[in-house]
């Protein structure tokens, strides 16, 4: 397996690979079954899998945990190594981003000032400009984001529809873990009783689930009745929303998902249910 600190090796190592079938994994590290999922989603489909690890900075707030974000580069390396990986893309962030004022993207309003993006200004806009850039320099056929970051998963999709962008976009199911809790790297950060209480989020997506398998189709009854399970947490939102992203009354089988966010202490836990 290659790793590839820099964009110059990046550019040679690809110019090598030609018209091969690249399949892409972003991701800012400290990886999780649910990226190995994603890895061995790829591997199954593509030539050649590369995986990135850049905590990006534009993504991140002034208040947020860029710099607290776990950085665990030989542990993901090895796990990347054993899922078949070709190579790891690693840049240091004055390489990925040389500019004080580069050019941005903005995403649709209505798609981005919502929910995490309501909470997290520009949040979307630095997710899209490492995406392009990632999606210029590594020129993969096909690119696997979790459904887990729901928002983040339909956005990039309206960036590459938008853009006329040539990748395909693999939305890949949300992993879990023993007790139900959606894999994430911020798991690491719960004590024990916030773990705990963590759990209402998946139950109380379960609980939608089983409401609308007995036909319940309702958003308020659905929503109101998960509220119930929120017992320990500060709930951000909860809500039903279509594939772009605006709130809808009744839930339509196969265009309809549930959105949670909710703070178990400090640690903001986010799930959904594609329904
Ligand atoms: O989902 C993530 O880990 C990040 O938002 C991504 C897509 C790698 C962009 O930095």
């Amino acid at each position: 397996m290659k790793i590839l600190k820099c964009i110059e090796d990046l550019i040679v190592y690809r110019n090598d690979l030609g018209s091969q079938e690249i399949g892409f994994v972003p991701t800012m590290g400290a990886l999780h079954n649910g990226h190995a999922s994603l890895i061995e989603k790829s591997r199954k489909q593509d030539n050649h899998t590369i995986v990135s690890i850049f905590v990006n900075p534009t993504q991140f707030g002034a208040n947020e945990d860029l710099d607290k974000y776990p950085r665990t580069f030989e542990k993901d390396s090895i796990l990347c190594e054993k899922l078949g990986v070709a190579a790891i893309f690693a840049p240091d962030p004055r390489d990925m981003y040389r500019k004080k004022d580069e050019i941005t993207l903005n995403p649709p309003k209505s798609m981005a000032n919502v929910y995490e993006g309501a909470l997290r200004a520009g949040h979307f806009n630095g997710v899209l400009q490492v995406v392009l850039k990632l999606f210029s320099l590594i020129r993969p056929k096909r690119a696997y984001f979790g459904q887990k970051d729901a928002q983040q998963l339909l956005i990039i999709k309206r960036m590459v529809e938008d853009l006329f962008l040539d990748v395909e976009i693999v939305p890949c199911a949300t992993k879990r873990d023993f007790d139900s809790l959606a894999l994430s790297s911020r798991n690491i950060y719960l004590n024990q009783m916030e773990r705990k209480n963590a759990l209402q989020i998946p139950m109380a997506l379960d609980l939608i689930k089983k409401m609308v398998d007995e036909g319940i189709r309702d958003s308020n009854r659905l929503i109101l009745e998960a509220k119930k399970c929120i017992r320990d947490l500060e709930l951000d939102y909860l809500d039903i929303v279509d594939y772009d992203l605006q709130r809808v009354s009744e839930v339509i089988l196969g265009k309809s998902i549930v959105l949670i966010a909710a703070r178990s202490g400090k640690t903001r836990l986010l799930d959904n249910l594609w329904l």
